[in-house]
């Protein structure tokens, strides 16, 4: 019998300090109507100097495994999708895993920036349906306050931290029906931080430390980029539009996402929004998403959902589920 990999619980965590528009008005020079006409944020959180990528991860991984009615026993694989990492080394994963006293299993770090989560779920999927694993932990956390200039209104204005988290595991019904995962390492220059551990001048200071933007031209690769992505979801599992319930989508600009909605002749209230709330959480954002929308019970089992997310590299990707 075909093993499936299906979302058993989800789980999110968002650092209680909240940082609005009027807030980044006295940081910068910029306007809560420019920042929500442009982007249709209005407030992020932002983790306090003590917090970390791990405790934010932490708190969605306790609340996934709850939702999903499974303990810290029960998990044979964690994956953490982070840009953010607590330290070099051990992976973010490996701290998570001493944090719920997980012992032997397999932990590791996915960095694929804001299609990290996506990126993380297909690996996750691939364990479980070749049978390596039962019950994977997926988080996707953040800090990305971290690697923000503060003083750069292009940049400071978009992002937050948080974390999203899924307990997948090994099913008879489906599950994942397909994921499609995609980069293109030429785009580099249009969204990256420029300081890195091996780089000249080893762990980035001052400006190297700061992500770098190409905003405009960003928007356009993504819009043209996820509209294709679409295309090839739905053609990959001979579906129609109308066949799609539910549209979560990386939570960058809620210009990019009604584009997306538009390819998918989707209304708005078939399309779960929380960038207006959390901002850009990268690699959080659409685990994040996700949990709202379960939680508050829009996205109900057996529907069909379907992720996507657009990030730093290029990469981009999506994954066609059943709740
Ligand atoms: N407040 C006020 N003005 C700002 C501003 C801010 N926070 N940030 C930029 N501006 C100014 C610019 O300086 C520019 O001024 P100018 O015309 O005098 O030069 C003007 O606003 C327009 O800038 P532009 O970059 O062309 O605006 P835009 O409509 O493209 O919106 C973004 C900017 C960043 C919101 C938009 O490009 C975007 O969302 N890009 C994609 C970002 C993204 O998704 N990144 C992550 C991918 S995972």
């Amino acid at each position: 019998m075909t093993t499936f990999a299906r979302i058993s619980g989800t789980g999110g965590y968002l650092p209680a300090k909240e940082l609005t528009n009027s807030d980044l008005e006295r940081m910068v020079d910029t306007s809560d109507e420019w920042i929500r006409e442009r982007t249709g944020i209005k407030s992020r959180r932002v983790a306090d100097d003590n917090e970390t990528t791990c405790d934010l991860a932490e708190g969605a991984a306790r609340r996934a495994l709850e939702a999903a009615g499974r303990t810290t026993d029960d998990v044979d694989l964690i994956i953490v999708a982070t840009t953010t990492p607590d330290r070099i080394f051990p992976s973010t994963a490996c701290l998570l895993q001493q944090r719920l006293d997980i012992h032997g299993c397999p932990a590791f770090d996915i960095q694929a920036v804001c299609t990290g989560f996506v990126y993380a779920l297909d690996v996750a999927d691939k364990f479980i349906r070749t049978g390596a694993a039962r019950c994977a932990l997926v988080v996707g956390a953040e800090t990305m306050s971290r690697i923000i200039d503060w003083n750069d209104r292009a940049t400071c204005v978009l992002f937050g931290d948080g974390a999203g988290a899924v307990v997948l595991e090994a099913s008879d019904e489906p599950g994942i029906l397909s994921s499609h995962l995609h980069a293109d390492g030429s785009y580099e220059k249009l969204l990256y931080v420029p300081g890195g551990v091996s780089t000249s001048g080893g762990c980035p200071t001052g400006d190297d430390a700061y992500v770098k933007m190409r905003g405009n031209e960003t928007f356009r690769v993504a819009v043209n980029t996820l509209g294709r992505i679409v295309d090839e979801t739905l053609a990959a599992n001979g579906l129609d539009k109308s066949d799609i319930d539910w549209l979560v989508p990386h939570q960058a600009n809620i210009r990019i996402i009604q584009a997306t909605a538009r390819k998918l002749s989707m209304p708005m209230e078939r399309v779960v929004v929380t960038v207006d709330t959390h901002g850009n959480t990268s690699a959080a954002s659409v685990p994040l998403a996700l949990d709202v929308a379960v939680r508050d019970g829009r996205i109900k089992r057996g529907e069909t959902v379907l992720l996507e997310a657009f990030g730093g590299g290029f990469t981009w990707g999506s994954v066609l589920l059943k709740y």
